[in-house]
C-alpha cells in the first residue's frame, strides 16, 4: 500500500496558492477547501495529508520529521538554516529581503548602526559581512515604525509590493537576497519515501514552468 505524504502548508494567501499548485499537480484534497477551522485533511486515494502551519512554523515541522515536505520563504530558511533539504522553487510568493531607512538618511560609519529586525541572524551575517558595526533590535512586527519614531537607523525586512515603505516614508536603502517559495523535505523521510516524493517533485514542476 502506498505510504501517505505529510505535508506542512503555510497558512494565509501563499498558503492557498501553493495548495492550488499541489491540486493541479495531481495532489488534490477536496476537503481543504471547506470553510471551516480544521488544519489537517488528507486523501487516500492521492495519498497526501495537508497540515495548515503557521508559516515560520513549517520548517519546524519540516527538521523533525512531523511533516514529510513543506513549502517554507527563502527567508525563513535563512533566518533558521533548518536541516532539510530544498527541493524545488516554486517561484512563487516573490518578494526580497532589504535594508530600509527615511529618505534622508546617511550611513554614519563612526558610530554603531541600530538596525531592527524580526530577522535577527539574516541581520547579523549581512553586516558581519560589511564589517558593520550594529546593535539589534528585535521585533516581532510592524517593523517599520522604528526608523519613524527614532528607534532605530535603518530596518532590515521583507519588501513585497513597496506599499508599506511607501506609505511610511521609508525607502529601499540596499538589497540583501531575492525570496521565494521553496518546497522543503525531511532527510530521512526524503530515503523512505523516494520514488513518492521525486514524483511530487516532478509534478510540480510542470506547475512551476506553466506559472
Ligand atoms: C510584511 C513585511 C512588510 C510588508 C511588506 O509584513 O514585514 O511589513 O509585509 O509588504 P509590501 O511591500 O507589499 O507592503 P507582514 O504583513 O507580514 O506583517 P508584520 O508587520 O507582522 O511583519
Amino acid at each position: 500500500m502506498k505510504q501517505m505524504i505529510n505535508v506542512a502548508l503555510p497558512k494565509g494567501r501563499l498558503g492557498e496558492k501553493v495548495y492550488s499548485m499541489f491540486e493541479a499537480a495531481g495532489y488534490e484534497c477536496p476537503s481543504i477547501r471547506e470553510k471551516n477551522r480544521k488544519l489537517i485533511f488528507e486523501n487516500e486515494e492521492t495519498g497526501v495529508r495537508y497540515f495548515w502551519v503557521k508559516p515560520s512554523d513549517v520548517a519546524i515541522y519540516v527538521e523533525r520529521g512531523a511533516a514529510d515536505i513543506g513549502v517554507a520563504g527563502k527567508d525563513i530558511l535563512e533566518e533558521y538554516r533548518p536541516n532539510v533539504y530544498e527541493l524545488l522553487d516554486l517561484k512563487t510568493g516573490v518578494c526580497k529581503m532589504m535594508v530600509a531607512a527615511k529618505s534622508d538618511f546617511h550611513d554614519d560609519h563612526s558610530k554603531t548602526l541600530r538596525v531592527a529586525t524580526k530577522f535577527v541572524n539574516i541581520a547579523r551575517n549581512y553586516y558581519a559581512g560589511k564589517s558593520r558595526d550594529i546593535d539589534i533590535i528585535k521585533l516581532n512586527g510592524s517593523i517599520e515604525i522604528a526608523p519613524i519614531l527614532g528607534l532605530s537607523d535603518v530596518i532590515v525586512d521583507i519588501v513585497e509590493t513597496g506599499t508599506t515603505l511607501k506609505e511610511n516614508d521609508l525607502q529601499v536603502y540596499e538589497d540583501i537576497f531575492p525570496i521565494s517559495a521553496r518546497l522543503i523535505a525531511n532527510k530521512s523521510s526524503f530515503q523512505f519515501k523516494t520514488e513518492q516524493m521525486e514524483d511530487l517533485v516532478a509534478s510540480l514542476k510542470k506547475q512551476v514552468e506553466k506559472q
